[in-house]
């Protein structure tokens, strides 16, 4: 691939409507477009990725008055929250499109110019029913007991000029292009009952509504508000600078259109499989090259969406196993096409599994071993042992490669991760057998200990650019660790690690959370967990029990307590209790929580001297990660006092 030019790749989610701010379902697309995005510029892909808001309609006016706000202000207002969604969740966005903004009125007024002078649009009357949640209207025969057949909402009788597109006119043409691109709409099954529904005929498609304001005005006509779909599908051409005037944008549009993949839900194959052509094909542009539909996160059993009220928030699942496992979980639990259940047990035991316990041992292990056996320094690699299982696993790392890779270009994220995760098991089995720890205690068998943790360490290498696209911050963690600078996945192989490099500094990955579900929920929306089983590091005294017997030397040596001195602290959002600590051990600069708020103010200590446990496994206290434990006394009930001791330099041992 190397010496050819970079392939346009374009990839957009759907742009959200604003009544309400957004949830795990939006959430998941942009996710799964990051994710796309991501595997293709490791191929070496030219990407654009583009998401953003969908602001007009009827029912983004309804929801502002419903809020006492002006629209444009509630607009604003709830815009900016899914704007939010893309820096929480780490979304490698291109451009963030509101149909708000002027070059997307011109953009769409340059399209509806077109439509007309192709003479496809007449003004009539329509009558009959309108469905404001999914902003569609709803032929009488498929109201469901007199509701939309879609959402189950009410739908409302409509009465007023309007203007309609001859959809009609499009039967063929659309039927001729799913025939000449089987692709165009993926899963396949989905364009088989596309191509029924466009068969049984169409009818004209009502374009504008006059019993509101809240849209684009008709070009020349503007007692007309354009339907609020004309408008938003454009979007996708605005971002790309159409209707500029721009020769610069022209270019664009001809570079990325149409070499686009539009990810949908499933409940909106219509506007984007029918609609969406119908109209490119009137403005005299090609229609998209790809759709791809996924299906519904259900919660309780039912499609997760505000109007059910049965949401989960991803702020929520972020602060409790951070961005990287949320991104996870998503990606590995539902396959493309289908719907799957979303859960707190889910994720939590998709964490403690894959991610702590398959992942974080491999790296983990990995990279202590370096530490200890090979001065921290990447050894020579060498695949000579006769029990061929070096050779076995190089063959696996690239095998793998070419799977998951496969797997990200059908954007088939689950079976990627799978490929990788049993690539992971692989390499731990790997270890399991060659047990560097005894191969380290015989001087002759030196060189195959070296061959085995250079083995793993390329191989968690591979897997760490393997998961770059879902997981970008524990990709980089671990690249951090391992030395080495960002993946591509031109040419990615097995032995391309160099031996000779040195380790970073080396951190749990994805610490256990011990938790029960119960637990995990109260960390996602209250303070600390009632009965937490990796509790907030205590104040030495607050919660412990009474002493009990004697602790030999040895024991008591096993706790190993440093001088620390504080270089920050900050309360953590929405706890009474938690600070949080940046500290400076000696060794190394690390973040502890400790439930000292009430007694201290962060800015009291910066700068102080305390001590603090040094070699406490880590734990994540309301998703932050605290790698040790403070000490202090306290009385009984009383506010917890920090021990210190000053004049005594970071790292000195305390015993
Ligand atoms: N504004 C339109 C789309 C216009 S595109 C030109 C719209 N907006 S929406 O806010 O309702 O977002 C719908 C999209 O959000 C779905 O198509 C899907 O991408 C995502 N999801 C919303 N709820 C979802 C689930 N419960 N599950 C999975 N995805 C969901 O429709």
């Amino acid at each position: 691939m190397t010496g050819l030019a970079p392939r346009p790749f374009y990839v957009t989610t759907p742009i959200y409507y604003i009544n309400a701010e957004p949830h795990i379902g939006h959430a998941y697309t942009t996710m799964l477009a990051d994710a796309v995005a991501r595997s293709r510029r490791l191929l070496g892909d030219e990407v654009f990725f583009l998401t953003g808001t969908d602001e007009h309609g009827q029912k983004v006016e309804r929801a502002a008055q419903a809020a006492g706000e002006g629209t444009r202000q509630f607009a604003d207002r709830v815009a900016a929250s899914f704007r939010r969604m893309c820096g929480d969740l780490r979304i490698s966005n291109d451009d963030f499109i509101r149909t708000t903004e002027p070059r997307h009125f011109r953009a769409v007024e340059e399209i509806w110019r077109r439509v007309e002078a192709a003479g496809d649009l007449y003004k009539g009357d329509y009558e009959g029913w309108y469905c404001t949640t999914c902003e569609v209207f709803v032929p009488e025969t498929q109201r469901v007991n007199g509701r939309c057949p879609t959402c189950g909402g009410k739908v409302e009788r409509l009465k007023e000029e309007s203007y309609y597109f001859r959809l009609s006119k499009y039967r063929q043409p659309l039927l001729d292009f799913y025939a000449a691109h089987p692709g165009f709409l993926q899963p396949r099954i989905r364009l088989n009952e596309v191509r029924t529904f466009v068969e049984a005929g169409l009818q004209d498609l009502s374009v504008s509504r006059t019993s509101f304001r809240w849209g684009i005005p008709v070009p020349g006509d503007p007692a007309h508000v354009m339907y609020v779909w004309f408008d938003a599908l454009t979007n996708y051409l605005t971002a790309l600078g159409f209707g500029s005037g721009d020769p610069a944008a022209d270019a664009r549009v001809g570079r990325f259109w149409p070499a686009v993949t539009h990810l949908v839900g499933k409940e909106i194959i219509r506007q984007h499989a029918v609609y969406w052509p119908a109209f490119l094909m009137s403005a005299g542009l090609p229609p998209p090259a790809r759709i791809v539909a996924h299906g519904w996160w259900l919660m309780g059993g039912a499609k997760m969406s505000k109007s059910v009220g049965n949401v989960a928030r991803y702020q929520d699942y972020v602060r409790v196993f951070g961005v990287d496992a949320l991104r996870y979980f998503v990606m590995r639990e539902m396959p493309l096409g289908q719907d799957a259940s979303f859960s707190e047990d889910g994720v939590l035991a998709r964490y403690n599994a894959d991610l702590a316990n398959d992942l974080g041992n491999l790296v983990s292990r990995t990279m202590t071993m370096i530490g200890r056996y090979c001065n921290g320094v990447i050894p020579p690699g060498g695949r000579e042992a006769d029990d061929g299982l070096d050779a076995a696993l190089a063959a696996d790392v690239d095998r793998t490669v070419a799977a998951a890779v496969g797997a990200f270009e059908r954007l088939e994220t689950g079976v990627a991760l799978q490929e990788i995760w049993a690539l992971v098991r692989s390499v731990n089995q790997y270890i399991v057998r060659r047990e560097p720890w005894g191969l380290a205690k015989d001087p002759d068998r030196r060189h195959l200990l070296e061959c085995t943790l250079y083995q793993a360490a390329d191989a968690v290498r591979v897997v760490a650019a393997l998961v770059d696209p879902v997981m970008p911050e524990a990709s980089a963690r671990i690249r951090g660790m391992l030395g080495v600078g960002a993946p591509t996945w031109v040419g990615l192989a097995a032995g391309g690690l160099e031996a000779g490099g040195r380790l970073g500094p080396v951190e749990p990955l994805f610490p256990r959370i011990e938790g029960t579900v119960e637990d995990v929920r109260a960390m996602a929306t209250d303070e600390a967990p009632q009965t937490p089983a990796a509790p907030p590091a205590p104040p030495a005294g607050t919660e412990a029990p009474p002493a009990t017997g004697t602790l030999s030397i040895d024991e008591f040596m096993k706790v190993e307590l440093r001088v620390a001195k504080v270089l920050g602290a900050e309360r953590v959002p929405r706890s009474k209790k938690l600070l949080k600590l940046l500290v400076d051990t000696g060794a190394d600069q690390r973040t502890i929580v400790a439930g000292i708020a009430e007694a201290y103010e962060p800015e009291q200590l910066v700068g102080r001297t305390i001590v603090v446990v040094a070699n406490l496994k880590p734990a994540k206290l309301m998703g932050i990660e605290s790698s040790g434990m403070v000490l202090a006394a306290s009385e009984e009930g009383g506010l917890p006092a920090l021990i210190g001791v000053e004049g005594t330099a970071p790292g000195a041992r305390v015993r």
